[in-house]
């Protein structure tokens, strides 16, 4: 059999909502104190969603940043990943699909696990690309976090998305084709039907969470992935930064090893920015270390650890490309962070609550973002999309 071209992540760029709150706000008005948020969970501010947009404006948002560069030649797939999906049965990745011009000839699915499906999608595209290496894969990642108000989990939300081609010989990082799995039934977090929030047994899905990390691991080093110490930067599911740390220092303690622990700071900017993006955060972390990482990071090897609750994790690893800065686009990354409009707590709670619009009541949104794609409201009962010229 002939040695296999390697596979990865081509091409990555990310969206965000276009309203920001500090979380100081939210501090103020749950009476507590603001370093619980700053410093105990690591998080600065979160986006809001405002009236027009949604996972769809956002990931397509994400996906046209991809595509103006990558443009669409070979693309025959687009997995749309999320956990706030948009309908019961029609995928997100349909309306992303014709807001970006795609061709006919592209097949259209959306999955979801949680936190994890952004990874099942990582992984399918490169089965396809393996069976075709001409063809390319547009995977989008896209979430908005949302807990009740005056919940311990009120301050991880956010909104964020990241859309990546999976193609064979990428520009930014090759997959390895080991990877550890783990997978067990809990119920630490989940959105029963009709429900916009999300209901979580917080302190148990910190426990989930790291099981998880140690069962993938394990998994991944039984298999013949490469030792803690082979793996220069890590990046993990990041539903706030400090859960990253906790789990790094888990890693390290699992693996033994006498070496300090490679730091994360990179890789954890940008998602203390935005927030929690559930599934999209893992691929978030990565861009922000391709982008924030001071050194080149050429030839090394990133650690990745996807987790979605319920609960499935991954532990896989991808060597960073030569030439991958060139790919890269931070000034548009800090310009989606700098366009956001800050809001004060009564603003966001008004866009809370809006948000929670019945899904099968027709009403339309004001125009109240600027970004390629607006979310125009629902008539006869079927969400309504605007692309703008
Ligand atoms: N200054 C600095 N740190 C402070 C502080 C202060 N004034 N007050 C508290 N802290 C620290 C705590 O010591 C703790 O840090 P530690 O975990 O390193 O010990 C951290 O802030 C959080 O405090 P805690 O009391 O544990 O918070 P909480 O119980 O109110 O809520 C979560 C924390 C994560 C459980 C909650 O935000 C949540 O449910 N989030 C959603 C679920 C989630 O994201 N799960 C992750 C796995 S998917």
């Amino acid at each position: 059999m002939s040695e296999l071209a390697p596979a990865g992540i081509d091409e990555m760029a990310f969206a965000t909502a276009h309203r920001v709150l500090d979380l100081a706000e939210i501090a103020r008005r749950n009476g507590v104190e603001v370093g619980k948020y700053y410093v105990g969970l690591g998080q600065r501010r979160m986006s809001v969603a405002a009236e027009d947009e949604d996972p769809v404006t956002m990931g397509a948002e994400a996906a046209r940043a991809v595509l103006d560069r990558a443009g669409v030649a070979g693309v025959r797939t687009l997995v749309f990943a999320t956990e706030s999906g948009v309908d019961q049965s029609k995928s997100a990745g349909v309306y992303a699909h014709r807001l970006l011009g795609l061709p006919a000839h592209c097949r259209v699915v959306e999955i979801k696990q949680a936190c994890y499906s952004a990874t099942a999608a990582l992984q399918f595209g490169l089965g396809l690309v393996a069976r075709e290496p001409s063809e390319k894969v547009l995977v989008v990642a896209s979430d908005i976090a949302r807990y009740r108000l005056g919940s311990a989990g009120e301050p991880t939300q956010g909104a964020a998305a990241v859309a990546f081609l999976v193609g064979a010989n990428p520009g930014l990082m090759a997959i390895e084709p080991v990877s550890g799995i783990f997978t067990a039934e809990i119920d630490d977090f989940w959105r029963p039907n009709g429900m916009s929030e999300a209901l979580v047994d917080g302190k148990l899905s910190l426990e989930a969470y790291l099981g998880a990390l140690e069962g993938a691991w394990g998994d991944y080093r039984s298999r013949g992935g490469a030792g803690f110490g082979q793996i220069d930067r890590f990046c993990y599911h990041q539903p706030f930064a400090k859960m990253a740390l906790k789990a790094h220092a888990r890693l390290h303690e699992l693996a033994g090893s006498d070496a300090p622990a490679a730091r994360l700071d990179a890789g954890l900017a940008l998602s203390r920015e935005v927030g929690n993006s559930y599934t999209a955060s893992l691929y978030l972390g990565l861009l922000s270390l391709l982008e924030n990482d001071p050194e080149d990071l050429s030839g090394r090897r990133v650690g990745l650890f996807a987790y979605g609750s319920g609960c499935v994790g991954e532990f896989l690893a991808g060597i960073v490309q030569p030439g991958y800065r060139t790919r890269l686009r931070p000034e548009r990354t800090l310009e989606s962070l700098v366009r956001r409009v800050p809001v004060g707590y009564e603003e966001y709670r008004i866009l809370h609550e809006l948000y929670e619009r019945p899904a099968a009541q027709d009403y339309g949104t004001a125009a109240a973002t600027d970004g390629p794609f607006r979310f125009a409201g629902v008539s006869g009962m079927a969400r309504r999309y605007e692309r703008r010229a």
